[in-house]
């Protein structure tokens, strides 16, 4: 009993080190995260004004401040060379002060990358210098082609998850790092399949990471047990999304801050929402452009894997 105990332990311990990938925090660190961009260089820029992360010259002053962008730079705006370049230079200034910026890939990103180009904004490919120009842009060694195939889709900070969609227990279960190289073995082969999405239920799928919607708009009294799951798997207490437009320009939390909603409609093809979330330790604010507020944080994560191993402890 004892034997099969510490060898269910390790066994789980072995797991835990495969999903879990962690970039780990010091208790306060400050983490700030930005959703859907949606080509509007001019709103962003208010946003990480106010939020500390740069300054009137577009240079990183956020110090140690680890910047978190879910994805969907692009589309409904004309701005996506402006918007790219700002997040890789940012991505290149940041360390200097030990900070980072992680850019994510969203589904518009993937859109992008092979050629549904739908939500395209009407004169922006004058910004590449015509379709051609743009067309070439997105392929893999394209200029933001290479930029994006490198991309991740999901990143765990301390214990909060991002992504742009939403991760089901399905690719919880297969754990961060599995989805990122997923991603990377796969994003080429699928930007040169020219348009076909793949099965819903893979990587690049409707039920994806990328374009799943369920935490956002299903029943909290039916999603909520799912979210739990799929956190637990994932060794996180919260999961921050974009994707879903909240149009009242609100940073929105659900089952009790468990899943944040952080597309606030930032574009002005929406309605110009103006807001970043902030996450210290394990107290979340979203910033607004004269306000903060507080929002609900579910306890910090504990491991059940140490809590049952102090459990095994104590029995014997
Ligand atoms: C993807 O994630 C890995 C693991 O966290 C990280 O080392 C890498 O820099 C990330 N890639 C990008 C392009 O952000």
């Amino acid at each position: 009993m004892v034997k099969f105990t510490s060898f269910l332990s390790a066994g789980c311990l072995l797991f835990s080190s495969l999903v879990s990938a962690a970039i780990s925090v010091e208790q306060d660190r400050r983490i700030v995260a930005l959703g859907d961009l949606h080509g509007d260089l001019a709103n962003t820029l208010e946003i990480l004004r106010f939020s500390n992360i740069i300054d009137q010259d577009n240079h990183w002053i956020g110090g140690d401040t680890i910047f978190v962008q879910t994805g969907d730079v692009l589309d409904r705006g004309l701005d996506t060379i402006k918007l790219y370049d700002l997040l890789q230079n940012l991505r290149d200034e940041a360390p200097l002060q030990g900070g980072l910026v992680i850019p994510l890939l969203g589904n518009h990103e993937l859109m992008n990358l092979v050629g549904d180009w739908r939500y395209v904004y009407p004169g922006e490919p004058e910004t590449f210098g015509g379709l051609e120009a743009r067309r070439k842009a997105f392929e893999k060694d394209g200029f933001i082609g290479e930029y994006l195939k490198l991309l991740n889709i999901t990143t765990k900070v301390g214990s909060t998850v991002f992504c742009h969609g939403g991760i089901t227990p399905h690719f919880s279960r297969l754990g961060i790092n599995w989805i990122n190289d997923k991603t990377h073995e796969t994003i080429v082969t699928y930007m040169e399949s020219q348009g076909h999405r793949g099965k819903s239920h893979g990587i690049f799928g409707g039920v994806g990471p990328t374009w799943y919607r369920g935490y956002a708009l299903e029943e909290e009294d039916e999603i909520c047990s799912v979210l739990d799951e799929a956190l637990e798997l994932l060794e996180a207490n919260r999961m921050v999304v974009g994707h879903t437009v909240q149009h009242d320009g609100a940073i929105r939390t659900r089952c009790n801050g468990k899943v944040i909603l952080i597309d606030i409609g930032i574009s002005r093809a929406y309605n110009s929402g103006k807001g970043a979330l902030e996450i210290r330790g394990n107290v979340v604010n979203a910033l607004y452009a004269d306000k903060r507020v507080k929002l609900a944080s579910p306890p910090p994560y504990k491991s059940r894997v140490l809590a049952s191993k102090k459990h095994d402890h104590d029995e014997l």
